[in-house]
C-alpha cells in the first residue's frame, strides 16, 4: 500500500508524513513537493511534483501509488485547474483512491473559500476514483499565529461579529489525514472535521486577555474597514476579500462543526482553544 501526499513541503503536509509514518512502513510513503529537496529530511521517498503541470507530466511520478493526498493548493491561480491536473494524472496512473483536504460543508457553503473545494469535490466525484473528502475547518493557528501581532496592535481585530467557530490545529487535521490514509475503511467517505470547543472571536480575545495580563479587546470592524486594514498589512485584495467574506458568513454557522468526527478520528478531546493559546503565548 503506497501513499503520495502533496504539497508534503507544507506546514500540513509535512505533519502528515510524519504522522503517517508512526501508522505505516515509511518506505511505503512518498512525499510529493514542487522542489523534493525541500522534503528530504522527512526519512521518505522524494518526488516532484507541481499542480501546474499538465497531468502527462504527472502521471509518473504517482506511478505504484495506491492512495494520493491531495492537499489542496496555497496559489489561488487557477487552484481548480491544478486540482484538476492532480486527479486526472492520478486517474491516468491507476491510482485507487484521493484523500482530498476541503473545506467544511463544501457542498453547500455560500462562502467564497469554499468555490474551489466544491468544484474540486465534484471533478473527484467524476473522475470515478474512490475518495474520502476530509472537509476541514478552520486551522486555530489563523490566530493564534498572529496574537503577538494583534497584542502589539492592542486589538484583536475581525467582522465575525458574535460567530461561533470550532477550528482545530493544523496538527490535528494532520493526524486526521494520516488515519484516513492508512486504512482503506475510510473509501467513499465524507467527514466534516472542526474541534470539540465553538468560541467567539471575543472569547478567544478574553483568553488571551486572561493570560497575558495584557487587555486586548475584539474589535469587531465593518467588513469594509476590516477589507482597507488586511491590504495595508500587504495582502492582495482578492485574498483580503475572501478572508473578510469568511468572517462575515461564519456568523450562519459556515465555520461550525459540532459533530465530534475530528476527535472520534484522533480517538481522542481536540487541543482546548485555552491550551492553543497558551502555546501560543509560550
Ligand atoms: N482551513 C484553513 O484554515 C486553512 C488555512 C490555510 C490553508 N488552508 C489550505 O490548506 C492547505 C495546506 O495548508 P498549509 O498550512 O500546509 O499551507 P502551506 O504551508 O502554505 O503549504 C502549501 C503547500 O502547497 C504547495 N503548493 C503550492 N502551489 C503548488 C503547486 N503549484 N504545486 C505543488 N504544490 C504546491 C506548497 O509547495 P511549496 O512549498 O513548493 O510552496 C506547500 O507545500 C493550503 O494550501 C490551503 O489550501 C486551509
Amino acid at each position: 500500500m503506497t501513499i503520495a501526499i502533496t504539497g508534503a513541503s507544507g506546514q500540513l503536509g509535512r505533519a502528515a508524513v510524519d504522522f503517517l509514518k508512526a501508522r505505516v512502513d515509511p518506505a511505503q510513503i512518498i512525499a510529493l513537493a514542487r522542489d523534493p529537496s525541500r522534503v528530504d529530511d522527512l526519512g521518505v521517498e522524494a518526488r516532484a511534483f507541481d499542480y501546474t503541470r499538465q497531468p502527462d507530466a504527472l502521471t509518473a511520478a504517482l506511478a505504484g501509488v495506491e492512495t494520493v493526498v491531495l492537499i489542496s493548493s496555497s496559489d489561488f491561480n487557477d487552484r481548480v485547474g491544478q486540482h484538476r491536473n492532480v486527479i486526472d494524472a492520478a486517474k491516468a496512473a491507476g491510482v485507487s483512491r484521493i484523500v482530498y483536504t476541503s473545506i467544511l460543508k463544501a457542498d453547500v457553503s455560500p462562502m467564497l473559500i469554499a468555490q474551489d473545494h466544491r468544484v474540486t469535490e465534484a471533478l473527484i466525484a467524476a473522475s470515478g476514483l474512490s475518495a474520502t473528502i476530509l472537509r476541514n475547518g478552520w486551522y486555530t493557528e489563523n490566530w493564534t499565529g498572529t496574537l503577538g501581532a494583534a497584542l502589539e496592535a492592542g486589538a484583536l481585530i475581525g467582522s465575525a461579529g458574535s460567530a461561533r467557530f470550532t477550528p482545530a490545529t493544523r496538527s490535528e487535521y494532520a493526524q486526521a489525514i494520516a488515519v484516513v490514509a492508512a486504512s482503506a475503511n475510510h473509501a467513499g467517505k465524507t467527514y466534516e472535521l472542526g474541534g470539540d470547543e465553538a468560541f467567539t472571536l471575543a472569547d478567544l480575545a478574553a483568553e488571551v486577555t486572561r493570560q497575558s495580563g495584557r487587555p486586548l479587546p475584539y474589535n469587531d470592524l465593518p467588513p469594509e474597514v476590516y477589507q482597507g486594514i488586511l491590504e495595508s498589512f500587504g495582502l492582495p485584495a482578492g485574498f483580503a476579500a475572501m478572508l473578510v467574506d469568511v468572517d462575515v458568513k461564519a456568523a450562519d454557522g459556515w465555520l461550525e462543526d459540532s459533530s465530534g468526527t475530528l476527535s472520534d478520528l484522533l480517538g481522542r478531546p481536540t487541543t482546548p482553544m485555552a491550551a492553543a493559546v497558551s502555546a501560543a503565548l509560550g
